[in-house]
């Protein structure tokens, strides 16, 4: 079955943590931490700290995507704060395999995420190192931007190395995912769908990720 994990940027952020639990309480698999360090990317949400305050209100999965140059610089702050995955960036400046590495050492899953006018081959010596694939379908840095669809072959690639070279790796997808666009990165092979603004302006979003679940 496919994961779903909503993207907490959508989220109320004066109430971050009833937003969590509501989110959990939603069914949803995953909670998706978007941290963002106005370098990077354009944008700046929160960190650590932030992350670290949330944690004490729910148990669900924290899936950090860090949107940050030299990550491997706060690896030990994410791990301290309680995220369950922590995925940096193959474009972002600094050791990314150094990142990975420390991110494993933490004995948490380690993932590499791809911009849209990135190439694969780009992404490719970090695969043999990581548990996940995230695969952007917008420019990081905002929200409730239109699903890039060129950016698709590159779940098929990723589910294709994996399988090719024996790893399990799982493949999430981020950026304009809904209903008609998560069929789309369904059918190309991908394991979690991460959805913001349209999982945040559901009128209810359990019945969503039920559907989610059901369809996918
Ligand atoms: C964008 C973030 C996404 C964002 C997706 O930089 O990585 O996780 O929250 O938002 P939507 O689903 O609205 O495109
Ligand atoms: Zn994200």
């Amino acid at each position: 079955m496919v994961k779903v994990a909503p993207s907490m940027l959508s989220a109320d952020f004066s109430d971050l943590g009833k937003e969590l639990v509501r989110v959990e309480k939603a069914g949803a698999d995953w909670a998706h931490l978007d941290v963002m360090d106005g370098i990077f990317v354009p944008n700046i949400t929160f960190g650590p700290p932030v992350i670290k305050a949330i944690r004490k209100c729910s148990g669900i999965v924290f899936d950090a995507h860090l949107m940050i140059q030299d990550p491997i610089r706060y690896v030990d702050a994410f791990a301290d704060a309680g995220c369950d995955l922590i995925t940096v960036h193959c474009e972002a400046e600094g050791d990314i395999h150094g990142a990975i590495t420390k991110i494993k050492s933490h004995g948490l899953k380690a993932g590499i995420s791809i911009n849209p006018e990135t190439d694969v081959s780009v992404m490719e010596p970090y695969m043999g190192e990581v548990d996940l694939v995230l695969v952007m379908t917008v420019h990081p840095g905002f929200g409730g931007q239109s699903f890039i669809a060129d950016c698709v072959p590159k779940i098929t690639w990723s589910k294709e190395w994996a399988k090719a070279h024996g790893k399990d790796i799982m493949v999430s997808v981020d950026g304009g995912i809904n209903g008609e666009t998560a069929k789309v990165c369904v059918d190309a092979g991908v394991d979690i769908l991460v959805a913001g603004s349209y999982m945040f302006k559901q009128p209810d979003m359990a019945a969503t990720i039920a559907d989610w679940h059901s369809r996918f």
